[in-house]
């Protein structure tokens, strides 16, 4: 035991001296390694006489646990030294630039949905759910558009079954909902979602959009509460100098029908490349509910009236941030987004 502590002495005092990790392996090899000086004295513990080797052993492996914990704190030691030399030779070079964090953030289009919705709500209209499967009711029927009705065609649409439909528009909520609420008034509700058409994939096309539906029925509704609402939000959305003009069209739901316009917030209603010199651009389709339409939301058209509209969001996101191609906005490339 003598011989053996001295030894672990010895090899302490050496391990002290190392320099390197190299030496510091080349001592714990000669002393710990398997024929090393310690564990050959370790061995010979097995030829002492039997009474005396419990002890022995114990102090035995005392001792080389002392000296292994030695061998690894100095190997920390070293190890840490290696790295603070390194960075003070610069070899690691402190002046390099990181490694860029890039955070996410709201896809332009969803900021559009937000900003609309939140100018609806703050006009006093609810905020509801839709469903993007529809039923060829919901979407066709109950909207004044029977069965060969030749209106069906202006929607080129996506059947998953007989009677089921990718909804080709954001219209379909306006009897759902009115069928929820009846009797009561007013029914007073924005839905924005996804609408799905068939057809052209091009720049101004994309065969999976976004619309927003508005529905305001209530006793005594007409065009001018339609007109109100849409200045009101043209000036907010698109700043207080917006004008807006409604022109003649034909919708099956709504009588009469309208398509709106909104003075170019690029060119201010000059012309320029993105109102294609026009200096309106439109944003949406409206009118006054048909009443065929509250009729098969459970309401009575001789005692109520509704106005709705069906904006395209798309459409206003395109403006807001100067995008020409409607793809972009679907594609999620990061070049794009980085400057939106
Ligand atoms: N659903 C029509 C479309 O997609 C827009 C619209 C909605 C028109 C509501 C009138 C009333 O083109």
């Amino acid at each position: 035991m003598e011989e053996l502590e001295e030894l672990v002495n010895r090899a302490k005092s050496e391990i002290a001296g190392a320099d390197t990790l190299e030496r510091l392996r080349q001592l714990e090899v000669a002393y710990l390694g398997r024929k090393g000086k310690v564990t050959s004295v370790l061995r010979s513990v097995g030829h002492l006489p039997p009474e005396q080797r419990p002890a022995a052993g114990r102090t035995a492996n005392r001792l080389r646990a002392e000296l292994a914990e030695a061998f690894n704190a100095r190997g920390e030691q070293l190890q840490l030294g290696a790295a603070s030399r390194a960075c003070g030779r610069r070899e690691v070079d402190v002046t390099l630039p990181g490694t860029a964090v890039k955070p996410g953030r709201t896809h332009p289009l969803m900021r559009v949905w937000r900003d609309v919705e939140a100018i609806f709500i703050g006009m006093g209209f609810d905020v509801v759910e839709g469903n993007e499967v529809e039923t060829d009711y919901f979407n066709f029927t109950a909207l004044n558009v029977p069965k060969d009705h030749p209106a069906r065609d202006m929607q080129d649409s996506f059947y998953l079954a007989d009677d089921i439909v990718l909804r080709t528009q954001t219209s379909p909520v306006q009897v759902r909902m009115m069928r929820e609420l009846a009797p009561r008034l007013p029914v007073r509700l924005v839905h924005p979602g996804k609408t799905y058409r068939r057809g052209d994939d091009d720049y101004t096309h994309s065969p999976m959009f976004h619309q927003m539906e508005c529905l305001y029925v209530d006793k005594g509704i007409g065009l001018q509460h339609l007109k109100g609402v849409l200045l009101e939000f043209a000036r907010r959305f698109h700043g207080p100098e917006t004008q807006i003009r409604l022109r003649p069209s034909y919708f099956p739901f709504t009588e009469p029908s309208a398509e709106v316009d909104v003075t170019c917030a690029w060119c201010h209603g000059e012309g320029c490349r993105i109102c294609k010199g026009t200096g309106w651009i439109e944003i949406l389709g409206a009118g006054l509910v048909h009443p065929n339409v509250l009729r098969h939301g459970g309401y009575d058209p001789d005692e109520v009236t509704g106005f709705a509209f069906g904006m395209g969001l798309d459409r206003q996101a395109q403006l807001r941030y100067g995008i020409d191609n409607v793809r972009l906005l679907f594609l999620n490339d990061w070049r794009m987004l980085q400057q939106v």
